[in-house]
């Protein structure tokens, strides 16, 4: 309950808004009853000062750069955790003992093969078909397999669902760069974790033995881990958006895909390897700048800046660590992309239009080099961003579920049409 109110006074009227505290971070004004009580609207346009929900999964402080998961620090997860603890972590909301881990996972890896038929499902997309596109397609037509976890009612079938999004969505997207590569399926392996079976399944042929190389599965981990949730960002709040229409999780979470693909939220870790490269060379990045600091042109460096981040986004400085590791690893440290990279850092943290906007890299400026060192086509880095946050977006529905006070999302608008008309025949227009 508030012990804190904020006064709204309106043509002469008075009107008491209990204050909300909470944990930590700002304090948020209750305007539930504002309508009711003073008919007006609030206008918030891109929810940049509006909560839509309150929360205990992820906490972000914009301008301290800090991430917390349950509150464990982004960085103490990435260096002591691993992916499948923290999507523990994130959908029962604490850490799990020895047994409960080994339980989770046992239960996640016996869930990963998926309904034959879907393989057919499969064979209706083009070729050329971009692998966001079938994803959106795929895990929508889940909720035409799984049948026996639709029920949003029953917390057990909640939980199934659950478990089967997170076990299934590395099969389903390593299918669709299969796919798209014109390569047979390749089916999951129970004796690998969780990282190294997405590797095995994007790069194993049938025609040849694969192995995994075991750093390159904890880099990949570490992508997993460093996505799995971010708060109510776009496609998160598609996820709640979607399902506060009581619609099934597999069509909630088909949804919070199809947002995230575009390229100011998880399309940008494609269109920041594709700038790099088209940047080309260290002495080509001036003109990129000049022209991302220019009003009338639309470019923007891809890779920077945040909604909430007005600091270094904390996942981009682990990741940074990571791509050197890599590199390194692969023998191809004097990687062209990543001098370009390394220097347009460099640059824009010093130019004064990025320092006074502070636009800082975020954490799509790293994972390409990450992922296309790995031998991933820029294509699929989407969907692996996709497969990391199925546990954040999973966790955010079933959070938003059993919430007693939960309601359908249904915003207002300030409405500047035209004003009430008469239908003219045609002869009269
Ligand atoms: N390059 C050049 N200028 C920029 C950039 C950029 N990347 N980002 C923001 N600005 C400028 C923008 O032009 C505006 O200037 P002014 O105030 O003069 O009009 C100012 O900075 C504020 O930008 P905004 O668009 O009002 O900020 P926003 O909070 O609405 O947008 C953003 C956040 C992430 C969409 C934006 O920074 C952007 O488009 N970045 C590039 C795309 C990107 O890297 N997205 C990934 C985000 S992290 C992963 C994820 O969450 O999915």
């Amino acid at each position: 309950m508030a012990d804190k109110a904020a006064r709204l006074t309106l043509e002469g009227k008075d009107y008491d808004l209990p204050v909300l505290t909470p944990t930590v971070g700002p304090e948020c004004i209750d305007i539930r009853k504002l309508y009711a009580e003073a008919d007006v609207f609030t206008f918030d346009p891109g929810f940049t000062s509006t909560a839509s929900c309150d929360s205990t999964i992820t906490y972000i402080d914009g301008d301290k750069g800090e991430l917390w998961y349950r509150g464990y620090p982004i960085e103490q997860l990435a260096e002591n955790s691993h992916y499948l603890e923290v999507c523990y972590l994130l959908v029962y909301g604490e850490l799990p003992n020895k047994q409960q881990m080994e339980t989770f996972e046992n239960l996640i890896t016996r869930h990963t093969m998926v309904h034959e038929q879907l393989h057919y499902f499969f064979r209706g997309f083009r070729r050329d078909s971009h692998p966001m596109a079938t994803m959106v397609g795929v895990v929508g037509a889940m909720s035409a397999f799984y049948h026996d976890s639709t029920d949003i009612n029953d917390p057990k079938q909640r939980d199934i669902a659950s478990i089967r999004l997170i076990a299934k969505l590395p099969t389903l997207a390593a299918m669709a760069y299969k796919y798209s590569i014109g390569q047979p399926f390749v089916y999951p392996r129970n004796d690998l974790d969780y990282a190294a079976n997405f590797l095995h399944m994007c790069f194993s042929v049938p025609a040849e033995e694969y192995k995994v190389d075991p750093a390159l599965a904890r880099a990949m981990d570490l992508i997993f881990t460093l996505h799995a949730d971010h708060e109510q960002n776009a496609s998160t709040s598609t996820v709640r958006l979607a399902g506060s229409s009581g619609a099934n999780p597999f069509a909630c979470i088909a949804a919070g895909i199809a947002c995230l693909w575009g390229p100011a939220h998880g399309g940008a870790n494609q269109a920041a390897l594709e700038m790099l490269q088209e940047i080309g060379s260290v002495d080509r990045i001036p003109e990129y700048i000049k022209r991302a600091k220019d009003k009338d042109d639309p470019f923007r460096l891809m890779g920077f800046g945040h909604r909430v981040y007005k600091n270094f986004d904390p996942r981009a400085k682990v990741m940074k660590q990571s791509a050197d590791e890599v590199l390194a690893l692969l023998g191809i440290e004097n990687n062209e992309t990543l001098k370009v990279a390394k220097e347009l850092e460099r640059i824009a943290l010093e130019d004064e239009y990025f320092v006074s906007k502070k636009l800082y890299p975020n954490v799509d400026f790293y994972s390409g080099i990450i992922l296309s060192a790995m031998g991933f086509p820029t294509s699929m880095f989407t969907p692996i961003f996709a497969l990391s946050r199925t546990v954040g977006w999973i966790s955010q529905w079933k959070e938003m579920i059993a919430d007693p006070q939960g309601k359908i999302g249904r915003p207002r608008q300030l409405y500047v049409g035209a004003d009430r008309r008469d239908y003219p025949e045609v002869s009269a227009r």
